[in-house]
C-alpha cells in the first residue's frame, strides 16, 4: 500500500496497538500524527520510529475527555500537515476487571468519559476534513462486543457504543465519501492485553488461551495489518463493518 502524500492520525499512539498502528502508517508513506496521555518517553520514541521511515510526526498529549483540545490538535494537525485522510482510534482506559455489581459509579464514568466521549470527540473533529479527502476512519475496539467475556464490562460498554457509532457514521457518511470501519482485537500479545494475562497468572492465561480457536494471543502487527487494511483503497467498498482479530475467540 502506498500512502505518499497522506496524512493519518492516531489517537492513542502511544499504547501497544496504536503505536504498532502508527508506525505501520509511516511506513507505507504516510505523515503521521498521534496523541498521547501519560508517557511522554513512548510519544518520544514513536516519534523517532515516524521519522526514521522518512515521513513527518506530530505528536500532543491531549486530553481526550476535552471536546475543545481534541478539536484544537486536529486543527493544529490539518494545518501543520495540510489535511487529514485517515483517523484510527487505539485509545483506552487502564481498568480494574470487575463484575457489574462490584464496578464503582466513578470508574464507569472514567471509562466512558476517556473512550467513549474521546472517540466521539476525535471523530467529531476529523469528519469535515475526512469529508475533504474522501477518507476514513478505523476504530479498535475489542472481540468480547461479540461473545461477552465476565469482569469486562468496562472495556465492552464504550467498545460497543464505539462500534455503534462507526455504524452510524458508515450509514451517513458514504454519501460523502468517508468509511468507517471497527478492528476487534482478541487477546493480544501486548498493551492491555497482555496486562490481563499477567493480572490473572499463568494458570488462568493458559486456559483464555485454550479457549481460543486458534491456541494463541495475537501480535499488534496483526492488528496494525487489519487496521493498514481497512483503512486502505483496497478495502475501498467496506464500511460499517468490523473485522475481528481475535484466533476465532467470539465464535
Ligand atoms: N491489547 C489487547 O489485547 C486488546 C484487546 C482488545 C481490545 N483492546 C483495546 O484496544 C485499545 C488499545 O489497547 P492497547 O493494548 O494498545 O492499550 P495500551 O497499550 O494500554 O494503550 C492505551 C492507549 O490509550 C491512551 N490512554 C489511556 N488512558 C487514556 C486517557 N484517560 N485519556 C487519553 N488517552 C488515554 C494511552 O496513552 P499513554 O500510554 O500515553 O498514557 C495509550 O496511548 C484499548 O482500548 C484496549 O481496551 C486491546
Amino acid at each position: 500500500m502506498d500512502r505518499s502524500g497522506q496524512v493519518a492520525l492516531v489517537i492513542g499512539g502511544t499504547g501497544a496497538l496504536g503505536a504498532a498502528i502508527a508506525a505501520r502508517l509511516a511506513s507505507e508513506g504516510a505523515d503521521v500524527a498521534f496523541t498521547w496521555h501519560r508517557n511522554a518517553d513512548k510519544a518520544a520514541a514513536l516519534e523517532k520510529t515516524i521519522v526514521a521511515h522518512g515521513r513527518r510526526s506530530h505528536g500532543a498529549q491531549v486530553a481526550l475527555d476535552d471536546a475543545a483540545a481534541v478539536g484544537a490538535f486536529v486543527g493544529e494537525v490539518v494545518s501543520r500537515f495540510g489535511g487529514l485522510d485517515t483517523l484510527v482510534y487505539a485509545s483506552g482506559p487502564a481498568f480494574e476487571l470487575a463484575f457489574v455489581a462490584k464496578v464503582p459509579p466513578a470508574d464507569w464514568s472514567r471509562v466512558i468519559d476517556a473512550d467513549l466521549k474521546g472517540c466521539f470527540h476525535a471523530v467529531h473533529a476529523a469528519l469535515p476534513h475526512l469529508r475533504a479527502r474522501r477518507g476514513s476512519i478505523v476504530a479498535v475496539t475489542a472481540a468480547g462486543v461479540e461473545r461477552a467475556i465476565a469482569r469486562d464490562i468496562l472495556s465492552l460498554a464504550p467498545k460497543a457504543a464505539i462500534t455503534a457509532l462507526m455504524r452510524a457514521i458508515a450509514l451517513e457518511e458514504g454519501r460523502n465519501g468517508v468509511r468507517a470501519n471497527c478492528v476487534a482485537p482478541g487477546y493480544i500479545a501486548g498493551g492491555i492485553g497482555q496486562d490481563i494475562m499477567d493480572a490473572v497468572g499463568p494458570e488462568m492465561a493458559a486456559t483464555l488461551v485454550k479457549a481460543v480457536p486458534l491456541r494463541r494471543m495475537g501480535t499488534c502487527e496483526e492488528i496494525a495489518d487489519a487496521v493498514a487494511y481497512l483503512s486502505s483503497a483496497r478495502a475501498g467498498y467496506i464500511t460499517g463493518n468490523t473485522l475481528f482479530v481475535s484466533g476465532g475467540m467470539e465464535l
